[in-house]
């Protein structure tokens, strides 16, 4: 999987820099190329001279090379990189890459970077614990960062706590997984519904909720990061990704949502329904804006909706995977049970405005998700992450489906 892949590997100051050697050589053993990014502080620690004959390059340091003047150009490494590997990664360099602060080669690579960025963070113990690099982490995970969580132990001041960068072979297999995760839904299609829908009272109001689509675009993104061609049919949201592997289908209505949904959604291996669709809709929407002073009560007549879950999922074919929503505020699991089987699902994702940080309009959220053979709960991560362990479950669940099919065959 690693095999010629393109590596930038990023190292800052901190004592676990000796590491960055060993995880240097682990990378280009498996066969990628590796280009060494350092941060000024980074060569107190280890020098470019170790690292410069490991990976076969010269390592870049500086925007522009002192003897030549040649320009070192972060663009370019940006572009070039499938990976960007940030290992040691101190707690400045977190909150420079949260904060945009470009003021080294590095951080101006990482800006630059299109492709994923995981970040290895070495600190004390108390450093990492604080309130300033908790935020930080969150705001890169919320950016799509992968974060490898630093570990227990001694510590380059003998105190004993969480602040050790991970091992690098554990960098390793995470690199490793990333590759075959990235590989995983190549010449799938999958559909999305994604963000709210607006049942318009007349041509100024509208009845709606609060979804943003970020959890839906989020997951559109990592299909996409994993190969897959996508669709995603949205309601009015206030940002679209802009990735060419996303076809948008913009729609306002749940009866527009509906009939584009009924449309994409039978082309897709994978469908996936994230929208919050308003479940009535006035009876009647006015030709003109309803004017306050005409009455001093008002009363809509509001009809239901169609289920676009239910009816889509009706259609649903041998070897296609769909995937629901929960969006609950009490007695959840037995709840997203139940639309498991009403709705035809395969899966469903349960969502509850009872935790803190989950549901709507956050970055982050906090999942359970549910098939007919088991419930796996997960803790509180950014929407991306939360995107990437839904995708790993229905890839698990299709693997799983494939086998049993294959063992009728063999029967046979
Ligand atoms: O967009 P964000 O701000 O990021 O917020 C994300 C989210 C909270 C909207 C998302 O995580 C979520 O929970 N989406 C589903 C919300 C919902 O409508 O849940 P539900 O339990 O009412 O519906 C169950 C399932 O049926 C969902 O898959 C829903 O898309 C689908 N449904 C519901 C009603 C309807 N008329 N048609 C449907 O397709």
């Amino acid at each position: 999987m690693i095999k010629g892949k393109h590596i930038v590997l990023g190292i800052t100051g901190g004592i676990a820099a000796y590491k960055s050697a060993i995880l240097l050589r682990l990378l280009i053993k498996s066969g990628a190329e590796v280009q060494v990014v350092m941060t000024p502080a980074a060569k107190e620690f280890i020098t470019p001279v170790t690292l410069s004959p490991l990976s076969g390059k010269p390592v870049v340091s500086d925007f522009f090379a002192a003897n030549t003047g040649e320009w070192h150009s972060h663009v370019d490494l940006g572009l070039w990189a499938d990976l960007m590997v940030i290992a040691p990664c101190t707690a400045s360099t977190l909150g420079k890459m949260a904060n945009g602060i470009a003021d080294n080669m590095l951080v101006t690579t990482y800006l630059s970077a299109k492709e994923h960025v995981m970040v290895a963070p070495a600190m004390d113990l108390d450093m990492y614990a604080s309130p300033s690099t908790q935020r930080n982490l969150a705001t890169l995970a919320a950016d799509g960062v992968e974060i490898i969580e630093a570990a227990e132990g001694e510590l380059a001041s003998h105190l004993v706590g969480k602040g050790r960068m991970a091992e690098p072979e554990e960098i390793l297999k995470r690199v490793e997984a990333f590759f075959a995760r990235k590989e995983d839904m190549k010449g799938m299609k999958v559909a999305l519904t994604v963000g709210p829908t607006y049942e318009k009272i007349d041509p100024v109001r509208f009845i709606g909720n609060y979804s943003s689509g970020k959890m839906g675009f989020a997951i559109a993104e990592e299909c996409a990061a994993r190969g897959a061609e996508v669709v995603a049919v949205s309601g009015p949201v206030n940002a679209y990704p802009e990735n060419p592997s996303i076809r948008i289908i913009k729609v306002e209505s749940a009866l527009e949502m509906e009939a584009a949904a009924k449309e994409e959604f039978k082309k897709a291996d994978v469908g996936i329904f994230t929208a919050a669709v308003a479940d009535y809709r006035p009876e009647v929407c006015a030709d003109q804006k309803i004017k306050r002073e005409a009455t001093d009560e008002m009363t809509i007549r509001l009809v239901k909706n169609p289920d676009i879950a239910l009816n889509v999922s009706k259609e649903k074919e041998k070897g296609q995977t769909f995937v629901g929503f929960a969006l609950e505020t009490q007695d959840g699991e037995a709840n997203a049970q139940k639309k498991l089987e009403k709705k035809n699902l395969d899966m469903v994702v349960l969502n509850s405005l009872a935790d803190k940080g989950a549901g709507f309009r956050t970055d982050t959220n906090k999942v359970t998700i549910i098939t007919r053979d088991r419930n796996v709960a997960f803790p509180l991560k950014s929407k991306r992450e939360v995107a990437a362990d839904i995708v790993d479950m229905i890839m698990t669940h299709r693997a799983a489906a494939d086998g049993v099919a294959d063992e009728k065959n063999t029967a046979k």
